[in-house]
């Protein structure tokens, strides 16, 4: 029965014009089950703006099903059976209902196909802030299968707002273009300081929604994200590469539900700026360890507080486990950078060539009284 009533629901959303609802999880026709009749496509080019349920499109967009042959590739579908490929200038938006000034975080999965430097432009309008859209390279691939999940954030500037995501590039092959699959949101909770952290989401148990399918290989962050629109909120990623959002679902965790995996070696650093006071002693506490993901070898995470810093050496056999590390430090600043990152690059141990490395959770801030250092 209840099953029966699900499936009403979806189509009943699937159908409706009106903007949906927000609740965690896939956006109405998220995964794009729900496509063109036959008579709005060419191929598998959509015809018209409002062909795919619940989306608008603009552009050359293609309704793509999984086992799609292109040249000599077959393009598979992570979740269901469909997904869409944006070419040159192609956007897909949806309405959606929102709460006014909440922060949201979105994930999408999205696969490159034959461009050389295919990149998403996600961006949510009306929005009051300029330059606030999210560009996301998609060439480096993170996960066996080639596609990869993506969070961004928002602040939401009014109660209904569209979400829209665009390739901004230009191909000689118009159809030439990222693929794009399963697009959720979550409401995210900015955490607070407590009396027993004195970070913000030390355990990083607040992010971006991860799919439960099987087959969910986390949630890559990009880098250059700022403290306030961070997916992963209190943190800002910093430097070049991404970091990847796991859960216990799918990966080993040290603590909690959800934990960090540094991917990519110096390039890749995970940063949050406490207020402290000048002269008084703080013990930064963590755990360092693997994700059951075959990621094996040595491994270490460099820990920074201000100038202070202390490597923690971790021998993975890619089978899970985790070890304590901490670093005491005098503060010499009333704002002291804390800030993470690993030594190496790693690989898998699958031949899948992804990238992976050490997993850091339970981050915790305290401030300690001098007896406790001797
Ligand atoms: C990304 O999209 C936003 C919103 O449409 C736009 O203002 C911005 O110029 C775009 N950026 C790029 C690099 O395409």
């Amino acid at each position: 029965m209840e099953k029966i009533i699900t499936v009403f629901l979806l189509l009943l959303c699937a159908t409706s014009q009106i903007a949906s609802s927000l609740q965690d999880g896939l956006l109405p026709n998220g995964n794009f089950e729900y496509g063109p009749k036959p008579s709005e496509l060419k191929g598998t080019k959509v015809m018209s703006v409002k062909a795919i349920p619940n989306w608008e499109i603009s552009g050359y967009v293609e309704y793509i099903k999984s086992g799609h042959k292109q040249g000599d590739m077959l393009l598979i579908v992570p979740e269901g059976a469909f997904a869409v490929r944006l070419g040159n200038e192609a956007l897909i938006k949806q309405k959606v209902k929102v709460t006014k000034g909440k922060f949201y975080s979105l994930t999408f999965s999205a696969a490159r196909t034959c461009a050389q430097e295919e990149r998403l432009n996600v961006s949510t309008s009306p929005n009051h802030e300029k330059n606030d859209f999210g560009l996301f390279p998609i060439q480096t691939m993170y996960s066996s299968n080639g596609w990869d999940s993506y969070a961004w954030a928002f602040q939401a500037d009014e109660s209904e707002i569209e979400i829209s995501i665009h390739n901004p590039g230009v191909e000689e092959d118009a159809a030439c273009g990222p693929l794009i699959d399963s697009v959720a949101l979550k409401t995210l909770y900015p955490p607070k300081r407590t009396r027993a952290n004195l970070l913000k989401n030390g355990n990083f148990e607040e992010g971006p929604y991860i799919f439960p399918k099987p087959t969910s290989e986390g949630v890559i962050i990009p880098p250059q994200i700022e403290d306030e629109h961070s997916p992963l909120p209190g943190w800002i990623i910093e430097s070049l590469k991404a970091i990847k959002y796991i859960d216990r679902e799918h990966y080993s965790v040290p603590e909690g539900k959800r934990a960090i995996e540094l991917i990519g070696g110096k390039e890749s650093a995970v940063a949050q700026i406490v207020k402290t006071t000048i002269g008084r002693t703080y013990a930064l506490t963590f755990a360092v360890g693997d994700a059951s993901n075959g990621c094996e070898g040595p491994m270490m995470v460099e820990a920074f507080a201000g100038k202070n810093t202390v490597k923690v050496s971790y021998h993975s056999k890619g089978k899970g486990g985790f070890k304590p590390g901490v670093l005491k430090f005098r503060a010499e600043s009333t704002r002291t950078r804390i800030m993470f990152y690993s030594t190496y690059y790693s690989m898998r141990s699958d031949n899948s060539g992804s990238l992976c490395g050490p997993v850091l959770d339970d981050v915790k801030l305290l401030s300690v009284r001098k007896s406790h250092l001797l």
